[in-house]
């Protein structure tokens, strides 16, 4: 499949925007410094917070404390590790249902329950075994992704 270039420049913090790559949704979340600075107290709770499997394996250049190549700027395939399934986005912190009392933020998958940070890594004891895939992708400009 061809390379996707995307116009990045009117997601506001907070927000997500899907596009198609190959088929799949892929995600650019932009995420406000709240968030990228609770990625920190996850690390305890994660199945592989480090992103070390290689069932997806994480590009180099994404294997960081926020897994992308901006803090702000997050960008993963938005399949589920398990069966498949598109999790929801829950990005608000604090108790909600299905959630823990300490969630930070991040997606929830609806078939399963499990349930993923704000960079996609994967909760432990959930059913996928691993965190969201981070497709190759780079920036073209402060406005212009290239996915693919
Ligand atoms: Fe997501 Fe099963 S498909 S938890």
């Amino acid at each position: 499949g061809a390379p996707v270039e995307v116009d990045i420049s009117g997601i506001k913090p907070g927000e997500k925007l899907t596009v198609e790559w190959r088929g799949k949704p892929v995600w650019i979340v932009r995420r406000t410094a709240e968030q990228v600075e609770a990625l920190k107290k996850n690390d305890a709770q994660l199945a592989d917070p480090n992103s070390d499997r290689k069932a997806y394996p994480t590009p180099d250049y994404a294997k960081n404390g926020h897994r992308s190549i901006k803090p702000e700027y997050f960008v993963a395939v938005g399949i589920c590790s398990h069966l498949g399934c598109s999790p929801s986005d829950k990005f608000a912190s604090g108790p909600q249902p299905s959630l823990p009392d300490d969630w930070t933020g991040g997606f929830l998958c609806p078939c399963h329950g499990s349930t993923f940070d704000m960079a996609g890594r994967v909760f432990k004891n959930k059913p996928a075994p691993d965190n969201l895939e981070v497709p190759p992708h780079m920036y073209l400009s402060d406005a212009k992704l290239l996915i693919g």
